[in-house]
């Protein structure tokens, strides 16, 4: 068995899904300790945008595929994902191999994986909320992959010390309901 460690953020020690994210693998490994960990740190090593000569190397997909968990951590930067973060699902979106379209529509062919994300938010986001496009991108993202992706948050952060401080618990308590 397989964790795949994405991580996005550009905050390097002072980022908070880089906090969720490490819980949440640290949640994994205590239940199953002989469980492979792959880290790939999207900031440390940055993908180029997206080519069509990029769709030959096919490393970040393989990786992908071959995990069992995926654990993401999505931060808000301009009411979004991290263009860091773009370019990785820009490699995992591939035509006749992680989804394909039929007469009857679109089909995921990704099934059996799972999929959770750390996202962290400056402000606080209801859902529905229009500038609300991290969770309302990935869920429909993975969803289309065949994917029904987990959800961990930690809203706030930059509302002052005490909500952040308040964010970040309420993250690692999701992230401790999520374990149950
Ligand atoms: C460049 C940048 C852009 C941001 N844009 C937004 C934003 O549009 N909305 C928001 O609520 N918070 C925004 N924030 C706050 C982050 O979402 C918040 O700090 C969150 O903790 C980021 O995750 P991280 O700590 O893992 O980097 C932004 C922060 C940065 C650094």
């Amino acid at each position: 068995m397989t964790i795949l460690k994405i991580d996005s953020s550009i905050t390097g020690e002072n980022s908070v899904s880089r906090v969720l994210t490490r819980s949440i693998v640290d949640q994994i490994v205590a239940s199953d300790p002989g469980i492979r960990i792959v880290e790939r740190d999207l900031v440390d090593e940055p993908l180029d945008h997206l080519t069509l000569a990029a769709f030959a190397d096919t490393f970040v997909l393989d990786e992908f595929l071959a995990a069992d968990t995926v654990v993401i951590g999505a931060p808000m930067y301009n009411f979004g994902i991290s263009s860091q973060l773009k370019a990785w699902i820009d490699r995992i979106a591939v035509a006749g191999k992680t989804f394909r379209y039929t007469a009857e529509g679109p089909e995921g062919l990704v099934g059996d994986k799972r999929v959770v994300v750390a996202v962290s938010r400056g402000g606080f986001y209801d859902r529905g909320n229009s500038f609300e496009h991290v969770e309302a991108y990935l869920k429909p993202m993975f969803n289309f992959l065949g994917i029904e992706p987990e959800f961990v948050h930690a809203d706030g952060i930059a509302v002052g010390p005490e909500q952040r401080e308040a964010g970040i618990a309420n993250g690692l308590a999701e992230v401790e309901r999520l374990a149950a």
